[in-house]
């Protein structure tokens, strides 16, 4: 069935090491990867404070220091974890569930979102 025919494999691998290494330098303007920046979370009107740092998504830091964030796929699919980024940057991974226009109007989806080089605060848009 194969014979004569030629198979294509991609493999697709995301490396976010690249962008997080560019981005973040310290004082003396050398690489560092334990930048650490302040998240502000409005979750159903409760303020919630957490740091961040480049290595894990919003919702993995919001979930270990006890924010809220509603989520259930993890991995970009169902939603759950759109919320609005009301100031600072951040850079989304895979965005599925949510369109190029929401994102550009500054939703996120936590779970598949970093941080670069500033502090944030989002909110949840339920
Ligand atoms: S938890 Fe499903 S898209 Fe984030």
């Amino acid at each position: 069935m194969w014979a004569g025919k030629k198979k294509h494999i991609a493999i697709f691998e995301q490396n976010l090491s690249n962008y997080q290494n560019s981005s973040l330098t310290d004082d003396n303007n050398t690489l560092s990867n334990d930048a650490i920046h302040k998240a502000t979370a409005v979750i159903d009107q409760k303020t919630y404070h957490f740091d961040l740092d480049s290595k894990k998504s919003i919702l993995d830091y919001a979930l270990a220091q006890n924010v809220p964030i509603p989520f259930s796929c993890k991995n970009g699919i169902c939603g759950k974890c759109k919320m609005l980024c009301v100031s600072g940057h951040t850079f989304t991974s895979n965005s599925k569930a949510i369109s190029a226009e929401e994102q550009k109007n500054g939703y996120l989806l936590s779970c598949q979102t970093f941080t670069d080089i500033q502090d944030i605060k989002i909110k949840s848009i339920s």
